[in-house]
């Protein structure tokens, strides 16, 4: 599977149903292909295809359970591409602790989280691109899926306990990009 075709089956998915999802999704991947310069090539190739699918999920013909992390790894494992995609895409930006919430942990950890460099540039990358695809912070960016969300939705109730993964991941990321000579694009 090339990130080109990774590129058409998120249009396909997103673009109409989702336009502000797709230009998110957009905008996480344009991000993604200037920091893969830096990985040896099958990671940065791993690091594009998991930005253009990591939000599959919400796509309504593939959101079979409503939880998008979960319904994005089951597409894409049913796509039959590699393993460490599935992971990826189960596990982006703190997804165990919003599947305590929504009640399906349990299946989401069927899939591994590999907790490594490219896990944490995917929780990086999305976690600082705003829902238009423009580089935010990452304070800018959680105080705008708290906003959005709200107290009483799963996913602002799984903030405060996720927080400390996600404020690891981003700080592992960027100390890595700066190390690689890789200028954040963001305040
Ligand atoms: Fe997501």
């Amino acid at each position: 599977m090339s990130t080109d075709s990774d590129r058409d089956l998120a249009e396909l998915y997103l673009a109409r149903a989702l336009p502000r999802r797709w230009r998110h999704v957009q905008g996480v991947a344009r991000r993604a292909e200037a920091v893969a310069a830096h990985l040896a090539p099958a990671d940065g190739e791993l690091l594009v295809t998991a930005a253009w699918l990591h939000d599959i999920g919400y796509a309504p013909p593939l959101a079979t359970t409503g939880f998008h992390p979960l319904d994005g790894a089951n597409a894409v494992r049913e796509l039959g591409v590699g393993e460490r995609l599935w992971g990826l895409v189960a596990h982006h930006s703190a997804a165990i602790h919003e599947a305590r919430e929504f009640g399906v942990a349990e299946q989401l950890d069927q899939f591994r989280d590999e907790q490594g460099l490219g896990r944490d540039l995917l929780w990086y990358l999305d976690m600082t691109t705003s829902p238009d695809g423009q580089p935010v912070s990452f304070g800018q960016r959680m105080a705008d899926v708290r906003a959005r969300y709200g107290p009483e939705h799963f996913v602002g109730r799984a903030l405060g306990p996720s927080m400390g993964d996600r404020q690891a991941a981003v700080d592992r990321a960027l100390r890595w990009l700066v190390d690689a000579g890789h200028r954040p694009d963001h305040n």
